[in-house]
């Protein structure tokens, strides 16, 4: 196991009814803005009882929070965020209106160009504070210090220590209202979570090994579930936990991670649009089949303890997880094909391009995950 400091201040309520306790989180007297995404906060009951809790609070609301959030909307709520003189963000949503707040906090006080933050990893010395009031469990944002955010063609990731959630407020019962699709797509993005921080090589690292492997089978069991009975508390609430765990730092602490999979996957919502999930289905199962010699000690064991793989050539074990793995996505109603999704070869020079122009070209938990890599495993993707 490698040396690792674990450090997560995020306070966590966890719950039914929870969104009633929003009050004693918040600094009092805080002049506070509320960001949401397109209505289905207001729809799924959230944004009522969070209004209904910021009674005794100056608050203002932006709205409109797109998926895949948008540099050029954060910022306009960053203008309103200095001239209201707001000092505390609250986000009502899933990860693209989290991670968006995660921006306004750090874009308001920072001088100078803010895309820099993204573009340039310029280092945020300071940022609002901020609560979250997760409705969509999927991205981890509710706990974790990092954020994703589009502008044109580009789609990219910054953290600092600085944008952790002072609290985030997960209440299963406002996650009922999800769409299968989104349902799906949450339990998918949260899957190859921990698939990139677990599936990569051995080093002793048995608790991390472990407890990645029960999230992993929780979500196996739990996910259809949800999608059976949209109102199974039970599996909804194990679900949004076991999203939060995926990415909050504790399973990647003293392990490598590779992350390679997302980092192609980011490309292709920048170019197609594809929800970030679909994304992920798509460019696992072919990156595990392409890396399946680097990464064969780690197949093997979660061959057997996620999929009860024991019999059979070591080989066979390998080709069935990732069978395994496809036939889950697929099960869930994520489509694992680029060809599912209308894109074909002809689109894989332009995706490389991408990844060469945002320096994505040494990837993965050897950074030896190159642009011909890429091209290998969205060749198997299509
Ligand atoms: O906009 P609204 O009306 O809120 O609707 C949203 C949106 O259309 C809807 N939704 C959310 N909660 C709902 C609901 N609909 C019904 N009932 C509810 N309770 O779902 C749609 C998708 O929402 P979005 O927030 O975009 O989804 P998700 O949580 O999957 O977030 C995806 C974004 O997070 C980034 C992704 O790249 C993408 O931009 N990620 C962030 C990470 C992080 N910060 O750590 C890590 C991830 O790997 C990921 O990259
Ligand atoms: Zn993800």
């Amino acid at each position: 196991m490698k040396n690792f400091t674990f450090y997560n201040p995020t306070r966590i309520l966890f719950g039914k009814g929870r969104i009633a306790d929003l009050a004693r989180e918040i600094p009092a007297g805080a002049r506070v803005l509320v960001t949401y995404g397109g209505g289905s906060a207001l729809a799924n009951g959230a944004l009522p009882e969070v209004r209904e809790a910021l009674r005794g609070f100056v608050s203002i609301e932006f709205p409109g929070i797109e998926p895949n959030p948008v540099y050029e909307t954060l910022q306009r709520a960053a203008e309103i965020a200095r001239r209201e003189k707001i000092d505390f963000l609250l986000a009502v949503g899933g990860g693209s209106v989290i991670d968006g707040t995660k921006f306004i906090a750090a874009a308001v006080p920072f001088a100078g160009d803010a895309w820099d933050i993204l573009e340039k990893h310029a280092k945020i010395t300071a940022a609002l504070p901020f609560g979250v009031v997760l409705t969509l469990p999927a991205t981890g944002s509710e706990m974790n210090n990092g954020a994703v955010i589009s502008r044109a063609t580009s789609k990219l990731a910054f953290g600092s220590p600085r944008i952790y959630p002072l609290f985030s407020i997960l209440d299963p019962t406002k996650t009922y209202s999800l769409p299968p699709k989104q349902t799906a797509n949450g339990v998918v993005d949260a899957f190859v979570h921990v698939i990139e921080q677990y599936l990569t090589f051995p080093v002793q690292a048995k608790v991390q090994d472990r407890f990645s492997e029960s999230l992993l089978l929780t979500l196996i069991e739990e996910g259809p579930k949800a999608l059976k009975d949209p109102q199974n508390y039970d599996a909804r609430a194990n679900i949004m936990w076991t999203a939060t765990m995926a990415l909050n730092g504790l399973v990647a602490m003293g392990v490598p991670t590779d992350w390679a999979t997302h980092m192609v996957g980011h490309e292709i919502t920048a170019l197609h649009g594809l929800d970030h999930a679909q994304t992920l289905a798509i460019v696992l199962p072919a990156m595990l089949t392409v890396r399946r010699e680097e990464k064969r000690e780690k197949l093997l064991q979660y061959a057997d303890r996620v999929w009860g793989l024991r019999d059979g050539a070591p080989d066979e074990a390998i080709d069935r997880a990732i069978e395994c793995t496809r036939d889950f996505f697929e099960s869930l109603g994520v489509k694992t094909r680029l060809s599912d999704y209308g894109i074909g070869s002809e689109a894989i020079p332009a995706l490389l391009s991408q990844l060469e122009r945002h320096k994505m070209t040494a990837l993965g938990e050897h950074g030896a995950f190159g642009v011909e890599d890429a091209r290998k495993t969205l060749e198997k993707a299509l």
